[in-house]
């Protein structure tokens, strides 16, 4: 059961049917082109998306607005320190201004960059700055079926070939995501963060953790690997990310805002948090409050002490996990275990003969819209071109939003298209934006005849 109550509401409707299918074709069968009012169990993104909580509101109300040294920004420090262990914090304005300060300060034309696995603009800022992004998952991660506890757990063995062969002196950054959100949200070992930064040290590169969903990764570590059992979140959040040089994070995960996000960086690292300050400056705003008005960040910092609190992320993530079953018992083909944030349904199972490259992802996320006004995204080839990854449809679940009967009705409407799939045609692609690593947001395209 949910621990907390709903004392506010924000109605939904289901549009009809030839309505759905109007919307559907106006927006180009890009769901990023549909209006929100127009979409009924909203599973695009847990992206800035939840619900906040009344202490969060109630610090909004106490937001402090001044250009510098404002006291909300100092609440922001401390509850950074205190939860992730990072005594220096630029502000950004979400997490990918947090990524275009940071990267722009450590990535050089010609350098490469490895990833447990880059998420998309993470991988566009790593390319926007000359570098090269590659991807180091473990075996596991793209088997769908394997119960592995942790198939988001970066490869060593993938990462020491890579700098075999490009040199260590080209590789500056090793990142680390947890949870693994282009694995399908899956978890990271405490165990692999500690030989991620080893390996890092070794080539001596600088050790950066995507904390994004730092706060549900802890959950998993808690639940998975024997060694945390008996610790709390708390205790294993800070441990997990005691071992990076930096972090770079976006409040709109697991600090349960709206917007927001900062670079986090290690006590010591002074040119580092030098550099950082001072790209802040030119690109997010002053360094007390980088993008964000006061009343953002006072609700980032009650925000981020919540989602190590219990029992929300235990109830959050149990969640996830009751509409990954829901899918799977319908015969939904879902990639299995659930990930923390989302549930990733398997296109190239459910819409079989749809060839690779009329994007079976893609349709099965327009599908979804007309079948039940349900919008998730694709983040398989037509999200990361050039890529041989499999075609997943992602269903992010927001923080502390929806209930079990929006479970339930997103579970009969996948139900439903897989047992008309023989009925869906491919796409293709009509209009897309000069940046490939981006086309997903705003590209269009139409049914293949
Ligand atoms: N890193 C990871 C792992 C992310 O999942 C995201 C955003 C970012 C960085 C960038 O943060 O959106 O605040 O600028 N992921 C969202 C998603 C957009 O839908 O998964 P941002």
């Amino acid at each position: 059961m949910r621990s907390y109550k709903t004392t506010m509401v924000d109605p939904v409707r289901l549009l009809p049917r030839e309505d759905r299918d109007a919307a559907l074709a106006d927006a180009g069968y890009n769901v990023f082109n549909l209006d929100s009012a127009d979409v009924f169990v909203d599973l695009l993104t847990d992206s800035g998306t939840g619900t906040m909580s009344n202490d969060q509101w109630a610090a909004m109300m106490q937001g402090d607005e001044a250009y510098a040294g404002g006291d909300s920004f100092a609440d922001l420090e401390a509850a950074v320190s205190d939860v992730m262990g990072f005594e220096n914090v630029v502000p950004a304005h979400q997490g990918r201004g947090a990524e275009n300060v940071l990267y722009g300060a450590l990535v050089s034309e010609g350098d490469t960059i490895l990833n447990n696995a880059h998420f998309d603009t993470t991988r566009a800022h790593v390319v926007a700055n000359g570098g090269d992004a590659v991807d180091c998952p473990v075996e596991a991660a793209t088997d769908m079926d394997s119960d592995d506890p942790f198939k988001g757990d970066f490869s060593l063995d993938r990462a020491r070939a890579v700098v075999d062969d490009v040199g260590a002196e080209n590789v500056p950054v090793v990142v680390l995501t947890i949870t693994n959100n282009s694995m399908a949200g899956q978890p990271v070992s405490v165990d692999n963060t500690r030989a991620v930064a080893e390996f890092a040290d070794d080539i001596d590169a600088t050790f950066v953790v995507d904390a994004c969903r730092f706060a549900e990764n802890a959950h998993f570590v808690q639940q998975r690997e024997p060694e945390f059992a008996d610790d709390s979140v708390a205790a294993i959040a800070r441990e997990q990310l005691s071992y990076a040089d930096a972090c770079v994070m976006s409040g709109k995960k697991d600090g349960l805002v709206n917007i927001g996000g900062f670079v986090g960086i290690r006590e010591g690292r002074d040119e580092l948090h030098e550099q950082c300050r001072q790209r802040g400056i030119l690109y997010e705003g002053f360094s007390t409050y980088g993008g964000m008005s006061g009343r953002d960040i006072a609700a980032f910092a009650v925000g981020l002490r919540e989602a190590v609190d219990p029992p929300y992320v235990a109830e959050r993530v149990e969640q996830v996990q009751r509409l990954c079953e829901a899918l799977a018992d319908r015969g939904v083909p879902v990639y299995q275990p659930a990930g923390g944030h989302a549930v990733y349904i398997d296109a190239n199972r459910a819409l079989d003969h749809i060839p690779r490259d009329q994007y079976p992802g893609q349709a099965f996320v327009c599908e979804l819209y007309r079948e039940g006004g349900v919008r998730g995204v694709e983040l398989g080839r037509f999200a990361f071109p050039d890529t041989d990854r499999r075609d997943l449809v992602r269903l992010a679940v927001p923080r502390r939003m929806y209930g079990p009967d929006h479970v339930e009705h997103v579970a009969d409407t996948a139900e439903a298209v897989c047992e008309r799939a023989d009925e869906i045609s491919g796409l293709e692609i009509v209009e897309e934006p000069e940046m490939e690593e981006l086309r997903h947001f705003s590209a269009e395209l139409r049914p293949v005849e």
